[in-house]
């Protein structure tokens, strides 16, 4: 099974980013604990802080493998081409969030995405990732 993490900006910062909401871990630990938990599955990951590489690797990935985990961070809550991006392929996606959107500032609680995901994780730390992961499986 194919399944790609597709984190947005300012995501490279996780470790050092706000660690009160985020968490302390760099993500490329986390990444790696992750593949070392779900050894049959045959992970990617990719970061961007540039809209339009995430929307290019939407569509690439978005017609042959089996999951996209998808966090857009702030272009979630302004992106209608990431969402348009979501809504074109066939690959299923789900939208996580790494702290509880709804928990904070009113313009975190609107996704331009979620409308076209199979589900959403939202709140759980970096653990929304793994939650993702197994829903996939
Ligand atoms: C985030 C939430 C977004 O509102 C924010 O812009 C992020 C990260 C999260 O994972 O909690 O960058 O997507």
């Amino acid at each position: 099974m194919k399944i790609i993490i597709i984190n947005g900006p300012n995501l490279n910062l996780l470790g050092k980013r706000e660690p009160e909401i985020y968490g302390s871990q760099t993500f490329e630990d986390y990444y790696n604990q992750l593949k070392v938990e779900f050894p049959a599955v045959e992970l990617a990951y990719f970061q961007s802080n540039i809209e339009g590489e995430l929307i290019d690797k939407i569509q690439e990935v978005g017609f042959s493998y089996d999951g996209i985990i998808l966090n857009a961070a702030a272009y979630t809550h302004t992106s209608v081409g990431i969402a348009d991006a979501v809504k074109a392929i066939t690959t299923p996606v789900i939208e996580v969030h790494i702290s509880n959107t709804f928990a904070r500032e009113e313009f975190r609680h609107h996704s331009f995405i979620s409308p076209n995901v199979k589900g959403i994780i939202i709140g759980f730390g970096m653990k929304s990732y793994e939650l993702a992961l197994q829903s996939f499986l």
